[in-house]
């Protein structure tokens, strides 16, 4: 269901769950890409003159208040791209909440402190969320469901709630469900998917699912040690996750059977330190040096990749090619990101860090099809999963 189908919102109080899960240095913002995907929503929201009241979470403070998590410094920039002032509450349901709302005028917005500040948010306990949902439920009179970001989250304030209230996704969610299925359900081909980042785990069911999908696969970053280690070639002190080298193995088996192409790095750029200003130098993959540890994809490497990237009708990409917080290894990334970005196809950044990422190095967003808000999210889409924010939108609707 859409905003549309709440019917008239004058004067109506509305719950917005935003993702404005930002990355702080201090007080400061250094990626601002989710406050400004929030803000159609709400901008239709007040437009149509309701009350509203946006629901949000910042990083995973353990169910009290934490000042460093602290929603509060996001609250002027989200003034600023509204154009207008965004009350602050300084609980989630309490007394504060409970006074902001009920000063809103219509057209007016508050946003309330960290969600995650409340046990009941995130509670496995279903009666504790429930009853929390129903604290959050009592301030509002609809619900809207706009933070992609926790879809995968059967959180309250995600889930719960939308089973209390008139319920409907707002516009970014939708964008990101189509974008997504788009890449999934009946992709053109070449579909190419690039996957990076530091964690095997974390993209297990990703690669298991994309195995019967994708043309190719190009696997960078920190992952992609566990894959070459898989291979039998020492990795000096690279990221290893020795768990997973026989699923790896397995993957890689599987790969060939189905006549997906697999690309890794042919040469790497190592360290004998994990900082800025590490000396570094850039060896085959093969032979990493038994002191050193792999930071970024090498030069030839990101020629490579350029290579299979180029001709792609469908293209995911999830997960940095190196350290690219420091300069000195951010080369991989930058070269991926340029090669996406001259891709003609269909083009998909899916996760926090690889979107990042694009937006600190400098990239025009309007280069890439569609650039994810989610991390977890967007991979559980593309793994196929189920996810309850969605899910419970989709019961309401039948
Ligand atoms: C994210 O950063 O991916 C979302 O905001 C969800 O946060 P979470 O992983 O702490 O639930």
């Amino acid at each position: 269901k859409t905003i549309e189908s709440l019917g008239d919102l004058r004067g109506k109080r509305v719950l917005v769950r935003s993702d404005l899960n930002v990355p702080l240095d201090g007080t400061r913002i250094t990626d601002d890409g989710r406050v400004r995907a929030s803000v159609p929503t709400l901008k239709a929201l007040l437009d149509a003159g309701a009350r509203v009241i946006v629901v949000a979470h910042l990083g995973r403070p353990k169910g009290a208040p934490e000042e460093k998590y602290s929603l509060r410094p996001v609250v002027s920039r989200l003034s600023e791209l509204l154009g207008t002032e965004v009350k602050f509450a300084t609980d989630t349901v309490g007394e504060s909440a409970q006074e902001t709302v009920a000063s809103l005028a219509d057209g007016e917005i508050a946003l309330l402190e960290n969600v995650r500040f409340n046990a009941g948010e995130t509670s496995k306990d279903e009666a504790e969320r429930r009853a929390f949902a129903e604290q959050l439920a009592a301030l509002a009179d609809a619900y809207v469901s706009d933070g992609f970001g926790v879809v995968h989250r059967k959180q309250a304030s995600v889930y719960d709630v939308a089973q209390l209230l008139p319920a409907a996704a707002g516009s970014l969610v939708r964008n990101e469900v189509e974008s997504l299925r788009k890449v999934t359900d009946d992709p053109e081909r070449p579909f190419v998917v690039i996957l990076g980042g530091a964690k095997v785990a974390d993209k297990l069911g990703v690669i298991e699912n994309l195995l019967t999908k994708a043309d190719r696969i190009i696997i960078g970053g920190g992952m992609a040690y566990t894959f070459l280690k898989a291979q039998g070639h020492e990795i000096g002190k690279s990221l290893l996750d020795a768990e997973q080298v026989d699923t790896v193995k397995g993957y890689m088996e599987t790969a060939e059977k189905n006549g997906v192409e697999l690309v890794l790095p042919v040469d790497t750029v190592v360290a004998a330190e994990f900082s800025a200003d590490a000396e570094s130098e850039v060896v085959p993959s093969t032979q990493i040096p038994a002191d050193k540890e792999g930071l970024d994809i090498g030069p030839k490497t990101a020629e490579l990749f350029a290579s299979k990237i180029a001709d792609a009708k469908t293209l995911f990409w999830n997960g940095p090619m190196g350290v690219f917080e420091f300069e000195k290894f951010a080369e991989g990334t930058r070269a991926v990101a340029e090669a996406v970005a001259s891709c003609e196809g269909f083009t998909v950044i899916g996760g926090g860090d690889s979107a990042a990422a694009i937006r600190n190095l400098g990239f025009d967003e309007s280069r890439y099809s569609h650039i994810s808000t989610g991390g977890g999210a967007s991979l559980e889409l593309i793994e196929g999963k189920e996810l309850p924010g969605i899910a419970v939108l989709e019961e309401g609707t039948k």
